[in-house]
């Protein structure tokens, strides 16, 4: 019998990531113990959740076959960046379609943060037009690898499909060995969410662990949550078939809390420019402006209403992207 052990995955990541205690959170707002599990500290060329992701995505791209590697973000995607860094680490070409998908001209939105990396890392970059459509110039690649005779594998946006939230699959058994060591039975993991494959996984793992963990996503990504919470419901039945097709389906509770996004995806918030502030003084933690900071601004506002009762444990998942904290001097100016 194939067990989750067996399944293809390629080792990109430091794991397991560290799970910490947040103190200074509980003497500023008293409430419950708060915990961060560091997936910024994932080591592929600066981490983040995608490299569990790409762990497995890497490994059915070359099951494939596949010597390059075609994916899709925003200009400043961490996403994107990984992808570059797994490619460089298992020596696979690497395209990356980048969209102008944050009105920001200000500061080296386009030239610094992730987007050098992205060149360092040796990934060729195709930045599209505004207006411009991804389909087309995805065509225009993979015949650009077919003319040469390579085999191309394409990644989705954020690596959130079944295969890439196998890496939360893994990610939430780690995660319930880490609380078991501790004696901790954490009420629920807060993190941000976009494309869901990282909250699919865990509430996946977590229901294949028998844990009753709150699974709650802070929306930092469209105006239209209720279509990502049922594109999250979707892949988390889809993996969950994959990995226990005998398992009675039981409501999932997908939580996916708005209020948190601003003006629009990658644009800055007060409330972001504050958590982040909060962290780094209080804790030496760096968070992002775009992922990690909204979803604790998140967490910080329900800690403020008292949503969670005094004994519970509950853990912020930071994803990462501390990489584009130079892209948005701005944000944080005057602080
Ligand atoms: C730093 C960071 N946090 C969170 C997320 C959201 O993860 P997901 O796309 O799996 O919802 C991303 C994805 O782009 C990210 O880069």
């Amino acid at each position: 019998m194939t067990t989750f052990d067996d399944l293809p995955r390629v080792t990109l990541a430091h794991v397991p990531t560290p799970l910490e205690a947040l103190g200074s959170l509980r003497e500023q707002f008293g409430g419950p113990r708060v915990w961060i599990k560091r997936d910024d500290c994932t080591g592929l060329a600066g981490g983040g959740n995608k490299t569990r992701k790409l762990e497995y995505l890497i490994a059915e791209a070359e099951a494939e076959g596949a010597q390059a590697v075609v994916t899709f973000g925003a200009l400043q995607s961490n996403h994107a960046r990984q992808t570059a860094a797994a490619c460089a680490r298992r020596g696979l070409a690497c395209d990356l379609i980048l969209a102008p998908a944050v009105a920001r001209t200000a500061d080296d939105y386009e030239r610094s943060g992730n987007l050098l990396l992205d060149d360092l890392l040796g990934a060729r970059l195709h930045r599209l037009s505004p207006g411009q459509k991804a389909q087309a110039m995805l065509e225009d690649v993979l015949a650009q690898h077919a003319a040469a005779g390579r085999r191309a594998y394409v990644i989705p946006t954020g690596g959130s499909n079944a295969t890439g939230a196998l890496g939360y699959v893994r990610a939430a058994r780690e995660i319930a060995a880490q609380c078991r060591d501790r004696g901790i039975y954490p009420a629920a993991v807060i993190h941000a969410t976009s494309t869901g494959g990282t909250q699919s996984g865990l509430l996946a793992g977590f229901r294949l662990e028998g844990l009753s963990t709150r699974v709650i996503g802070i929306n930092v990504y469209t105006p239209n949550s209720a279509d990502l919470a049922t594109r999250i419901e979707a892949l988390t039945a889809e993996v969950l078939a994959r990995l226990a097709p005998g398992m009675a389906p039981a409501p999932l509770g997908v939580e996916v809390v708005d209020g948190f996004l601003g003006d629009g995806y990658g644009v800055p918030t007060e409330a972001m420019a504050a958590a982040v502030r909060v962290l780094a003084s209080g804790e030496a933690v760096l968070l992002d402006p775009v992922y990690s900071g909204k979803a604790m601004a998140g967490l910080l506002a329900m800690l403020e209403r008292q949503a969670f009762v005094e004994d519970d444990d509950l853990i912020f998942l930071h994803t990462g992207g501390a990489q584009a904290l130079s892209v948005y001097t701005s944000a944080f100016a005057g602080g």
